[in-house]
């Protein structure tokens, strides 16, 4: 069997996107601006950041038969990700309300819609895909049957980006080489694997996940970069400072960064210091996909 690259299994969303001043209050109104409908979700943002980092990129997911399902595959075909995996449903396709502030934070509701259709029994019928696959990189925005079928027909190395946090089988999580999450998502992952790490100290979470049993770890810390992480030793990742505009999908960028250098054979720290350069640029732009950096892009650079 050929190998296919990087496979994503995950979700496809049309983002709308709101600017305010700052976020609301709950039982708040707020005046904003924007209200443009542009491509994201998590899987389908990695796998253009992948694919404009230079892998061989081929999407499994669904969109709806909707007004969204064009504006939301739009960048996923212009990067030349490999869509035969992208089902047309009945539905409506999934929907992201995105907020974000004056200093660039965001914050996300997704409406899942075809990405539900993303399931154990959908996920069987690609799985000539999965066997085939150098990387698997998989999110947690698709059902958690669909996840754990993916990771069980996986033939190359298991990346996970639990993001967001859902419960997923054990056996099934433990399988990532990385697990890649935020301070945040770590400690959701710790917890759901019964585990209460002495701090929220990104050292003690890092190791609390390997030794939780995961073989390697990316923790992914922002500004502050990352740490690498493998039984052997935790590695610090500094990231370019920059003026962030929107963060929104900028950890994408990283992910889909992470594994286009895995593919090439880089180590995990090459790779995350790649990605953390893709991850900070995609963070000067607006929207998700479309501020990310395709191989010609002039990366910002880590001083000091
Ligand atoms: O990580 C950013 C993404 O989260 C957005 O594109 C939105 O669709 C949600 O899935």
């Amino acid at each position: 069997m050929s190998m296919s690259g990087v496979v994503v299994v995950g979700s496809i969303n049309a983002d709308l996107v709101v600017r305010v001043h700052r976020h609301p209050h709950p039982g708040e109104t707020l005046m904003g601006s924007g209200g443009n409908i542009t491509p994201g979700g998590k899987g389908a943002n990695q796998a253009v950041a992948a694919a404009l980092q230079g892998a061989e990129v081929t999407m499994i997911g669904a969109v709806g038969s909707d007004a969204y399902a064009g504006p939301s595959t739009e960048l996923l075909h212009s990067a030349g990700v490999n869509m035969t995996g992208v089902a047309t449903t009945a539905t409506t396709t999934g929907l992201a309300v995105i907020t974000v502030s004056k200093d660039g934070e965001n914050s996300i509701i997704v409406v899942p819609g075809a990405n539900a259709t993303v399931d154990e029994s959908y996920v069987r019928t690609h799985a000539d895909t999965l066997v085939g696959a150098d990387i698997l990189l998989l999110q947690g925005e698709i059902p958690a049957s669909g996840f754990a079928a993916a990771t069980e027909l996986c033939g190359g190395r298991l990346v996970v980006n639990l993001a967001p946090v859902i419960e997923v089988p054990r056996e099934a999580l433990l399988k990532a080489d990385p697990i890649m999450a935020n301070e945040h998502e770590a400690g959701l992952i710790l917890e759901q694997l019964g585990i209460t790490p002495e701090s929220g100290e990104p050292q003690v979470l890092a190791q609390s996940l390997l030794d939780a049993g995961f073989a390697s770890v990316v923790l992914t810390l922002g500004a502050h970069g990352a740490l690498v992480g493998t039984p052997a030793e935790l590695v610090e990742i500094p990231t370019p400072k920059i003026e962030a505009v929107d963060t929104t999908g900028a950890g994408d960028a990283f992910a889909g960064a992470f594994v286009a250098k895995l593919l090439e054979g880089e180590d995990m720290i090459a790779a995350a210091q790649h990605a953390a350069r893709v991850g900070a640029y995609a963070a000067t732009g607006h929207g998700a996909q479309a501020s990310y950096p395709d191989t010609t892009a002039q990366l910002p650079e880590v001083r000091g």
